[in-house]
């Protein structure tokens, strides 16, 4: 009725499709996202630094921009201070996107792998490419 000499090699086939994609992630699963730095404002910095240690931006980045919002809005505070000898304003789209333009390659990364999407691109305008 059934002819072996198809079932057993179909199987093995079968099998090796289903369990592929769980292999892969074995073989993944180190993978880190990169958040890429070469942007035109950071490489012409002289001390490449963030608004805060980068240990801090990584874990506390959505916190400082809370706080900059409810500075801004709340209490019309726009001033931050100078970061390598540059005047900024504590702003999404002017300060930290200026420096992080390459959004893609920076934001993006980061967020699709843990999953993440920040809604404020609702209304703040994200920079285009680099
Ligand atoms: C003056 C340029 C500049 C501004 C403004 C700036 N950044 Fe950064 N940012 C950097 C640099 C340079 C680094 C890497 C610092 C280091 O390696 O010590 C960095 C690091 C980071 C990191 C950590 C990346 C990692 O790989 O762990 C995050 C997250 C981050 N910034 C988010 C932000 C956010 C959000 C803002 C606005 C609140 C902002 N940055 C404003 C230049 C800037
Ligand atoms: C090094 C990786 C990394 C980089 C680079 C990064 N983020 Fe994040 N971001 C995260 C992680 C992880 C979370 C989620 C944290 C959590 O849920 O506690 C997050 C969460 C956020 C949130 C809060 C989202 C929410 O729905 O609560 C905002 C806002 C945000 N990021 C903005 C930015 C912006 C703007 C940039 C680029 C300038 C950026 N992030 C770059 C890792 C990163
Ligand atoms: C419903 C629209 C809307 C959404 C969504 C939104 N914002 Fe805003 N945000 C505003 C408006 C309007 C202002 C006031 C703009 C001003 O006075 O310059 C503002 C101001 C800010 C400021 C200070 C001023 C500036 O230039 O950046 C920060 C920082 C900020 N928002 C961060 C965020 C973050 C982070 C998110 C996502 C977690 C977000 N916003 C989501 C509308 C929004």
């Amino acid at each position: 009725m059934y002819d072996k000499s198809k079932i057993i090699p179909g199987l093995i086939i079968f099998v090796g499709l289903v369990t592929l994609p769980f292999l892969y992630n074995l073989v993944t699963a180190d993978f880190k996202p990169e958040a890429s730095l070469d942007t035109p404002v950071i490489n012409k910095m002289s001390k490449k630094q963030c608004v805060r240690s980068k240990d801090i931006m990584k874990t506390e980045h959505m916190k400082v921009l809370h706080e900059w919002r409810d500075s801004v809005v709340r209490h019309g505070e726009r001033e931050y201070g100078m970061i390598d000898e540059v005047k900024y304003e504590k702003s999404l789209q002017k300060t930290c996107m200026k420096c992080h333009s390459n959004k893609k390659d920076f934001c993006d990364r980061c967020h699709t792998y843990v999953d993440v999407k920040p809604y404020c691109w609702n209304c703040h305008i994200a920079p285009e490419g680099k």
